[in-house]
């Protein structure tokens, strides 16, 4: 068991840009080609645009997600948005835990989780954002925040028996925006490292989830990031407000998946936890 059942996953994360004119024009582009993507492709506009793109994309492969939702069911929450509201608009998957959210909003690994149990109770995929700060590398804390923030969300996961419907993405915060990327081993040790945290709870859901790179992966070097073995797709910032840019990341990805479907046995590595 191993990478061959895992489907290469790309996930456009749009942030907070775009108007109705160019998240049309994005959509035009990227929805033509949706018949021959080759591997899973996931868009995430802002919440106002939701409606839009569920309108153009039901036509299409491409997923819908949403940027985050509510640790709450619903009620007095002025400004926020569930997950049934989300699941209402066709909405598949949901980021959480951005390290722009946990640093501009506050959010702590237990908001994080108990936005992961709102989100697989309404029936959404959570793809949960995990990542060191450069300090944090620097003073050689990695592991120990790699294996916290993956452990508090797994924890409420596997009790109730959703570990297998979590996509984790290993996004270290000083590679998003800066065009810094980090290096295929770099990220390949990431990778293995919280796919073994994922073990601790299930030797099944450890090989069965996803984990996608995310920091500056551009056309350039998303094919030796993608090669690696515990590396199952991108969360994609800047580079999926471009079509062209985008699309040949999901290229790829495919080209990847292809050969890894031809490919036997699993290339899985082994990593011993510190
Ligand atoms: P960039 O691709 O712009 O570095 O952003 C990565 C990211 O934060 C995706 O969620």
């Amino acid at each position: 068991m191993g990478a061959e059942l895992r489907r290469k996953l790309v996930v456009g994360n749009w942030k907070m840009n775009g108007s109705r004119q160019t998240v049309r024009a994005l959509l035009g582009a990227v929805g033509a080609r949706s018949k021959t993507l080759g591997c899973e492709v996931v868009v995430c506009p802002p919440f106002v645009y939701l409606d839009l793109c569920d309108v153009v994309l039901s036509a299409t492969d491409i997923a819908l997600g949403a940027q985050d939702i509510s640790e709450h069911a619903s009620g007095a929450r002025t400004g926020d948005v569930s997950a049934t509201m989300l699941a209402d608009f066709h909405c598949r998957y949901v980021l959480l835990g951005h390290s722009e959210r946990r640093t501009c909003h506050g959010e702590c690994d237990d908001t994080v989780a108990r936005k992961a149990l709102q989100a697989v109770a309404a029936g959404l995929s959570p793809i949960v954002c995990v990542g060191e700060t450069r300090e944090e590398r620097q003073t050689g804390r990695t592991y120990e925040v790699l294996s916290r923030q993956t452990g508090v969300v797994a924890d409420a996961l596997a009790d109730g028996g959703h570990l297998m419907s979590l996509t984790v993405a290993y996004e270290p915060v000083w590679a998003i925006g800066s065009g810094v990327t980090a290096t295929a081993s770099v990220a390949q040790d990431a990778h293995a490292f919280i796919r073994q945290c994922l073990a601790r709870y299930s030797a099944t859901a450890s090989q069965r989830v996803r984990i996608l790179y995310g920091g500056s992966m551009k056309p350039d070097n998303a094919a030796e990031l993608l090669a690696m073995p515990d590396i199952d797709g991108g969360l994609i910032g800047g580079a999926s407000l471009d079509a062209q840019q985008f699309l040949s990341i999901v290229d790829a990805a495919a080209g990847l998946e292809a050969v890894q479907q031809e490919t036997e046995p699993s290339r899985t590595s082994s990593f011993t936890l510190p």
